[in-house]
């Protein structure tokens, strides 16, 4: 397909390094996961003027309940807060908000916050996509299982159900902290997307880091398996 310069229109984030952040400054863990919420506002707002449609962001992995007790409280109630302290600005700068993952097996309040931030948003023409209690493998189970109810295993059916149904073809998929692996996310998505692994850790990336990105992606020639 086309050499030609491309605007990405979906991006997707492995937000790693919250930890690392605070131990090199001697700091609890759950003030990087709460530097980790400020790098978060600040890409949300920065999404329009940089042209996406979509940025979905990896929270909450199903395999994160294997944290200890503590730190997977601290990163719900970070959820909270932020659902509580952003959701007036996601309406006011028309950013739809779409959760992706088992999320309905969170605790109640915070999917009854979920269900009525998803409302509140629902008109929204950017959307950010937030991946909580989220793993790729399973997603694609559940939508196998969904395709072959309807007695259509094909990978059209089986995109067709999966949690990312309504979002825009992943361009590009970024992972933080200088870790160059997947760790169960977007498997099924990130078939054609470009990847790039960066060494920042995740509460020191700002929206200059993804302007970057999105200006090398734009410079990368795309072939989607043709010449
Ligand atoms: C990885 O850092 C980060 C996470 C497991 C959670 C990401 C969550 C946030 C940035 C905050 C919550 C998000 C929202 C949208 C409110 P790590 O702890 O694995 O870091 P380490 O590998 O350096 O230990």
């Amino acid at each position: 397909m086309g050499s030609s310069p491309a605007q990405a229109k979906h991006v997707a984030i492995i937000m790693d390094g919250n930890g690392r952040w605070a131990k090199r400054r001697a700091l609890p863990r759950a003030m990087g996961h709460q530097r980790g919420v400020e790098a978060v506002r600040k890409l949300v707002r920065s999404v329009g003027s940089m042209g996406l449609d979509c940025l979905t962001l990896y929270a909450f992995s199903s395999e994160n309940w294997k944290r200890p007790d503590e730190e997977v409280d601290d990163l719900m109630n970070l959820m909270r807060k932020f659902i509580k302290s952003d959701l007036p600005e996601f309406i006011a700068n028309d950013v739809r908000l779409k959760i992706i993952g088992d999320w309905q097996g969170l605790a109640p309040d915070i999917v009854a916050m979920l269900e009525d931030a998803l409302e509140q948003t629902s008109g929204g023409s950017r959307t950010l996509a937030v991946a909580l209690n989220y793993g790729a493998q399973q997603e694609i189970a559940r939508a196998a299982a969904k395709a072959a109810a309807i007695g259509e295993v094909t990978d059209k059916s089986i995109a067709a159900h999966l949690d990312t149904n309504d979002l825009p073809p992943l361009d590009l998929l970024i992972r933080t902290s200088g870790e160059v692996r997947l760790s169960n996310f977007l498997l099924w998505q990130a078939a054609y997307a470009e990847m790039l692994f960066v060494d920042t850790l995740w509460p020191d990336f700002t929206p200059e880091h993804l302007q970057t990105a999105l200006d090398d992606f734009a410079d990368r020639e795309r072939r989607f398996g043709g010449r």
